[in-house]
């Protein structure tokens, strides 16, 4: 069941295009991750779902209800489009503590008192901030104040939570467990989130689906593993994971080669579309196996990476880099000629 819906949505900011004919369907109950690079104007996109800024172009619908369509001249007020939105550096009130920061949202939609508290201390329960009521913002810790941010989203229960790289500030740890409550009080709530970031690692650790957006588009949107494992075009290839595009080469024997064996290990969903006018092929470093010794094509390592379960190489293969992973049964020393396969490719648009 679809949540919300934004279609065809345009904005310029002078004369730049920001958001260009954007479409996207968000489900029901789902943590929809929206990645891209700075820039890409992803925060522009929440602040037109959350009515912060306009747009010429396009509508949005929550729920059934049209809050934005250009078209038709409709406009629902911030307030009154039951979305929440929590923001990179939280944005909390400095003279408010913690308990009048969080029930902020509901004392300006005039919930009565004994019903605002009920729902303030359920809420504070649910991210842990009990006993924390009269603290101000800066007798808190990042964490915490993170969780006030999160407190005061949910206390409207929101039917759309919006995400603006809010977990960005946060240790590698803190942000890992983080990223579990916000999980497991998404299920609680059946609440429906856009989390946009940058960092593909954080997306993929906690959305059900991703979409990659780039200039003001959304490239591709998919369950993780899809948008993983069948990237669209060369942009979501190399921003989602790390991938070795090889296209056909006619004066490089090795990338000759290297093409050919992609070409025969490409795993497509559409083969023909492949064979008409796809010239180019993604390659993951997992699926190029490499073998001490000799071989059909053969390349020298250049540099290894222990990562603990993993090796990354980096392979020198006639005028190219391969990147390159491999379990750490075999390890291989620099300046070590390897044989080298690959397994599985896919064929992307480049662009
Ligand atoms: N208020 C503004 N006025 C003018 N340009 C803006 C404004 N906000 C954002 N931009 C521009 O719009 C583009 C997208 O910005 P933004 O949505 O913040 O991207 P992201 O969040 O993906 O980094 C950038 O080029 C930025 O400079
Ligand atoms: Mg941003």
């Amino acid at each position: 069941m679809i949540q919300a819906e934004i279609a065809n949505l345009s904005k310029k900011y002078g004369k730049e295009i920001v958001i260009n004919d954007l479409g996207l369907k968000i489900n029901k109950g789902e943590i929809l991750a929206v990645v891209g690079p700075s820039g890409c104007g992803k925060t522009t996109l929440l602040q037109i779902i959350a009515g912060l800024t306009g747009a010429e172009k396009g509508s949005v619908v929550l729920a059934g209800r049209t809050l934005l369509s250009v078209e038709r001249n409709i406009s629902v007020l911030p307030e009154k489009r039951k979305i929440a939105m929590v923001f990179q550096n939280y944005a909390l009130w400095p003279h408010y503590n913690v308990w009048q920061n969080i029930s902020y949202a509901l004392r300006v939609r005039g919930v009565e008192k004994s019903k605002c508290e009920k729902i303030v201390k359920e809420t504070m329960e649910m991210v842990r901030l009990e006993g924390k009521q009269k603290r101000y913002p800066h007798e808190l810790s990042g964490g915490e104040q993170q969780r006030v941010a999160l407190a005061r989203a949910l206390v409207i229960r929101p039917d759309l939570l919006l995400f603006d790289e809010s977990l960005s500030n946060l240790d590698a740890k803190m942000k890992e467990k983080m990223q579990r409550e916000i999980k497991k009080i998404q299920q609680e709530l059946r609440l429906t989130i856009v989390h946009v970031t940058h960092d593909q690692h954080e997306a993929m650790g906690m959305a059900d689906r991703i979409a990659v957006m780039n200039k003001g588009r959304i490239e591709q949107v998919g369950a993780v593993e899809e948008v993983y494992k069948y990237p669209v075009t060369q942009f979501v290839a190399g921003f989602i994971g790390t991938a070795n595009f090889i296209s056909e080469s006619l004066d490089d024997l090795t990338e000759s080669k290297l093409w050919r064996r992609a070409v025969r290990a490409a795993e497509n969903k559409n083969k023909n579309e492949f064979r008409n006018k796809e010239n180019l092929l993604s390659v993951r470093p997992e699926d190029v196996i490499i073998k001490s010794g000799k071989g059909e094509i053969i390349g020298t390592v250049a540099k290894a990476t222990y990562r603990g379960n993993a090796i990354d190489y980096e392979i020198i293969a006639g005028k190219r880099v391969l990147y390159v992973q491999t379990d750490t049964r075999n390890l291989y020393e620099l300046g070590a000629e390897v044989s080298i396969d690959i397994v599985r490719a896919v064929t992307i648009k480049d662009n």
